[in-house]
């Protein structure tokens, strides 16, 4: 057991928690009102800031107090402000995908995070209007699912190199992406190996937006989306491999094994079920991004629903009849990837 000491530093992290949301409201604001984009293009001038971005000076300066004091942005010679280089892709690159995720998803859910807690279920979702019990029935067909998929997009690109980096794709002819979202995972893995056929796998409203998005690329004749709900239809025959990216912390252990058992069902011998997900640790106590993600999926996104340990994942393959388990831990974003192989005669 780690022997816990309260030192100077444990407290003034404390500290700095207390005000953390003001702080991450102000990074939300900035990205909202188009402030890192402006400075990413041009040094400017507060006042020309506060103008391209539509608000009163002194409402700027208030704003740019801030993020000086983070030291996100800088005033150089002149006064021009700039954008600090170090943090300038996470501001207005695809990272920055989750901004708008955290602000108007995961803050707003997770307000409700010790009712959420006393409950003992994902009740933080009473804050998006429906009746469904998932985030996902809720956000069906809203601008909020694009923001959903939008931060997915930017977590499956940050990690999806070492998925790719695995081979494990090598020699796989047809791919099921199961519950494959908008297909930034089938988009990535289709150009790294071009005779690969996809087949994603997802509810309807995304099933659309992931039409147009491989259309959009495309690659219309090698990635098919199909409208299934996997825990009730029929899987799509014919497929050699079955990805499930970012699928099994929104389902109950009992429901991925029964996700894994159909698919051990509906693969030939030989096939292979690739996990890729970000990974707790085999004692659950990190990593501390991955620990703070899981109060999301639990409070919010779906009833029962986590991050995971590799160790479980191995367990649950096991228990769904794959043998010959491959781990690659260690992965970006800490993600890992488990692979399992079904072999009839086992
Ligand atoms: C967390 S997202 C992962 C999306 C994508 N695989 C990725 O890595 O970005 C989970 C996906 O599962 C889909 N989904 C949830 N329940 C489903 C079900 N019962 N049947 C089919 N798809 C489902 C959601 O619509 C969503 O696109």
């Amino acid at each position: 057991m780690p022997q816990w000491r309260l030192t100077e530093e444990t407290a003034g992290l404390i500290d700095m928690l207390v005000y953390a949301p003001n702080l991450a409201q102000a990074l939300y604001a900035a990205h909202e009102l188009g402030v890192f984009r402006y400075l990413a293009d041009q040094q400017a001038t507060p006042e020309a800031v506060a103008e391209h971005c539509g608000m009163p000076l002194e409402s700027f300066e208030m704003l740019l107090g801030v993020l000086r004091a983070m030291d996100l942005v800088h005033v150089g010679a002149a006064g021009a402000l700039e954008l600090n280089p170090a943090v300038a892709p996470r501001l207005t690159g695809d990272l920055a995908r989750h901004l708008p995720f955290q602000q108007e998803i995961v803050y707003p859910g997770l307000a409700h995070l010790a009712a959420a807690l006393r409950s003992g279920t994902n009740s933080g979702v009473a804050a998006f209007p429906g009746a469904g019990a998932t985030l996902y029935d809720r956000l069906a067909g809203t601008r909020l699912e694009r923001i959903l998929h939008d931060h997915l997009h930017a977590t499956s690109s940050e990690a999806l190199p070492g998925l790719i980096g695995t081979g494990a794709l090598g020699g796989v002819r047809h791919l099921l992406d199961i519950g494959g979202g908008t297909g930034t995972n089938a988009l990535a893995v289709a150009h790294a190996h071009p005779d690969l056929e996809i087949t994603i796998v997802d509810i309807p409203s995304v099933v659309k937006l992931a039409s147009d998005n491989i259309a959009e690329h495309g690659l219309s004749e090698r990635i098919h989306a199909v409208a299934a709900d996997v825990f009730v239809d029929r899987l799509p025959g014919g497929a050699d491999a079955a990805l499930l990216a970012h699928m099994l912390p929104i389902f109950t252990p009992g429901e991925n094994i029964a996700l894994l058992e159909n698919l051990h069902h509906n693969l030939p011998d030989g096939g292979k079920v690739l996990i890729f997900d970000p990974m707790l640790d085999d004692d659950e106590a990190g990593p501390l991004g991955s620990a703070a993600h899981r109060l999301y999926l639990n409070c919010i996104a779906a009833p029962g629903a986590r991050l995971w340990s590799g160790k479980s994942y191995e367990e649950w393959l096991r228990a769904a009849g794959f043998t010959e388990i491959h781990r690659y831990p260690g992965l970006p974003a800490a993600h890992g990837v488990r692979i399992g192989t079904k072999h009839s005669s086992e």
